[in-house]
């Protein structure tokens, strides 16, 4: 079994992605496991490059500090070259209706003036990322099931096409955590390109600024607390992250339950300490560069190393070689 995921730096890592998955990589060390920053991905809106370069920094201190095998990670774009090349290959099999009937497409595209070709290819790169690896389980949240499913079929058409090359991936997605909403708006999920919204918790958020945040969750406006996700959102969401931090079932965390503001408070502190020792070690980390870097770099020989002779294989059975 080789695990395979990746976190795009488009903003600080927040609690829907600590939870839903980065905690989850962490959790079971495979020596096959390979987990990066994709900061390929963080191209396909406008950026700034010393913010892009600032955020791969604190993505990649941050998924160590969570306590993955530092032999697993590595950053995206050293292997652009590999990645870019695989990624043509995979272009050249994937139906243009295919790739823009993704919901992510659609969401991110709907009301742009205009959208870039990198944001429709995007679920194309990233079935480059999965099966140049050989990765068989990618363990996500649900926002990108779809995406995973894309470089299922891909995977299953190549080999169809051209013999086998690649192992057929599937998405792992945790029962709980698989979506966390955001706190001030429940109707949608949280993420960490969300400008300035109260309702995002980061992972290296101070304490006193995540309590804040869930005093002013909103809530369903009804004093008894339920689970009921379909008609009762933002409540359930805080259940949901409460029974994420303490390994429970969102019933039990409700069974639990006071009041509403009650609970507030205690998932705040639960949230603050799962959070704290990733946000200790990740500042210390951030403060050691030299450190940092040696990770990458030994990262990033070895997930090439293992990228190339399914490569060179794509290559050759596609008759490029
Ligand atoms: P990204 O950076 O949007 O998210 C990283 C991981 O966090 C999960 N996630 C959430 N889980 C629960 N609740 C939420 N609110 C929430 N928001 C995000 C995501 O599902 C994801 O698992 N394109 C990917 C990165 C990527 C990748 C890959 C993943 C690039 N190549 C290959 C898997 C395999 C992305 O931008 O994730």
């Amino acid at each position: 079994m080789t695990r395979l995921s990746g976190i795009t730096p488009s903003g600080h890592v927040q609690l829907g992605n600590y939870l839903g998955a980065v905690r989850r990589w962490a959790a079971e060390r495979e020596p096959a496991d390979l987990f990066f920053v994709s900061d390929l991905h963080a191209m396909t809106t406008p950026h700034r490059p010393q913010r892009l370069r600032a955020l791969t920094r604190e993505q990649f201190a941050v998924l160590l500090a969570a306590g993955i095998d530092p032999d697993s990670l590595f950053v995206q774009s050293d292997l652009a070259g590999e990645l870019g090349a695989l990624n043509w290959i995979l272009e050249c099999t994937c139906g243009f209706g295919e790739a823009a009937r993704m919901t992510q497409f659609k969401d991110r595209g709907a009301g742009q003036h205009s959208v870039r070709v990198g944001l429709l290819t995007y679920p194309v790169l990233m079935a480059a990322d999965i099966l140049l690896q050989g990765a068989t389980e990618v363990p996500v949240g649900s926002d990108q099931d779809q995406h995973v499913e894309l470089a299922r079929t891909l995977a299953r058409r190549f080999n169809a096409a051209f013999g086998e090359v690649f192992a057929v991936p599937r998405a792992v997605v945790p029962k709980t955590a698989a979506r966390i909403r955001d706190l001030s708006d429940p109707g949608r999920k949280m993420e960490k390109s969300t400008l300035q919204s109260p309702g995002v918790v980061f992972v290296l958020d101070e304490p006193d600024v995540i309590r804040r945040k869930f005093r002013r969750a909103v809530t369903d406006g009804l004093d008894d607390v339920r689970y009921e996700p379909d008609t009762r959102p933002g409540g359930a969401n805080l259940l949901e992250i409460l029974a994420a931090c303490n390994d429970i079932s969102p019933y039990a965390a409700a069974s639990a339950a006071g009041t509403y503001a009650e609970l507030k408070e205690v998932v705040a502190e639960a949230v603050i300490e799962q959070l704290r020792p990733v946000r200790e070690r990740a500042r210390e980390l951030l403060d050691d560069p030299a450190e940092l870097d040696r990770v990458r770099s030994r990262g990033a020989k070895r997930a090439r190393d293992r990228a190339q002779p399914r490569l060179q294989a794509a290559l050759r059975v596609t008759g490029l070689r």
